[in-house]
């Protein structure tokens, strides 16, 4: 790594003392291969709080109660997320809310933004024909910018090209003045999800289940085993006996065959005797 045309000074060891610390926080397993990634997201972190080398500013995050571990783990986070992501979950959750019957609760894991928890919320909107569906949809994420994101419930418009005409018109108010521009989940969608911090890495989260239904989606691919193990482990505790786990597209689960079963592309139910 040349660190004589960088702003900051940026040793291999940087790059070690950053693999351990997100790993350690957040379960993240950064390959060998991301440290020019690792040096553009961080030097801005570097740059805001004033310090001249990625040794000065790393030192800062040894108290773990510091406030700047915040943005640290903010910067290192993938955010990447769409409406109707993955789109052949969403009938097939439409139909399982159907065939349940009951009051729901849904939980979107690693919710980024807040495109999976609205696209939940506006599958259940229509499979029931009101604004008032009989779920609740809780929506979490380490990341607490994105988490403020979803909250706030306003994209670009370039950011909702994979929302038809008719969903946009429907459940989407279209920004005026400032807001040109933007499009907002009308305050219906909005107060149908509720957005928190959880870190999948915690070995305690502050949510109950049982869940009818958990989409934990293209997260597990950046944990290393271990962690994805853990993980696997505590959302089995919390979904349903008769609940399904929506997984990313390239998130197999045949390993954890003891915890779930195969119920179609990407999609499980809990196994028998699981916990
Ligand atoms: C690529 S996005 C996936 C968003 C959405 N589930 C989807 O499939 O479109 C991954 C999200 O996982 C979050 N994440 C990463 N590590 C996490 C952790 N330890 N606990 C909770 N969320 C985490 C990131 O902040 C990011 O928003």
């Amino acid at each position: 790594m040349a660190t004589e045309e960088r702003e900051f000074a940026y040793a291999r060891a940087d790059f070690a003392r950053v693999r351990q610390l997100i790993h350690q926080r957040a379960g993240i397993a950064l390959a060998e291969g991301k440290a020019e990634m690792v040096y553009s997201r961080v030097a801005k972190r570097v740059r805001a709080l004033g310090f001249a080398t990625f040794a000065d500013y790393l030192s800062i995050l040894d108290d773990d109660q510091h406030p700047e571990w915040e943005h640290f783990v903010n910067s290192l986070t993938t955010n990447q997320t769409d409406f109707f992501r993955e789109a052949h979950h969403f009938p097939i959750l439409a139909a399982h809310a159907k065939a349940l019957g009951r009051e729901l609760r849904i939980w979107s894991a690693a919710s980024s933004t807040g495109e999976e928890p609205y696209s939940i919320a506006i599958t259940l909107c229509e499979a029931f024909g009101t604004f008032e569906p009989p779920v609740r949809i809780v929506a979490t994420d380490l990341d607490s910018k994105v988490l403020a994101t979803g909250r706030d419930g306003v994209y670009p418009m370039e950011r909702v090209t994979t929302v038809d005409d008719e969903r946009l018109r429907r459940f989407f108010l279209k920004g005026k003045g400032s807001r040109a521009g933007h499009a907002r989940v009308r305050d219906e969608l909005r107060s149908l999800v509720e957005f928190r911090p959880i870190n999948l890495r915690d070995t305690r989260w502050d949510v109950e289940g049982p869940f009818d239904a958990i989409f934990c989606r293209n997260v597990l691919i950046y944990f290393d085993k271990a962690t994805q193990r853990g993980v696997l482990e505590r959302l089995s505790r919390r979904l349903a006996p008769d609940g399904l786990y929506f997984a990313g597209h390239s998130e197999s689960l045949l390993h954890a065959s003891d915890l779930f079963i195969p119920r179609g592309r990407t999609v499980y139910g809990k196994a028998k005797g699981a916990a």
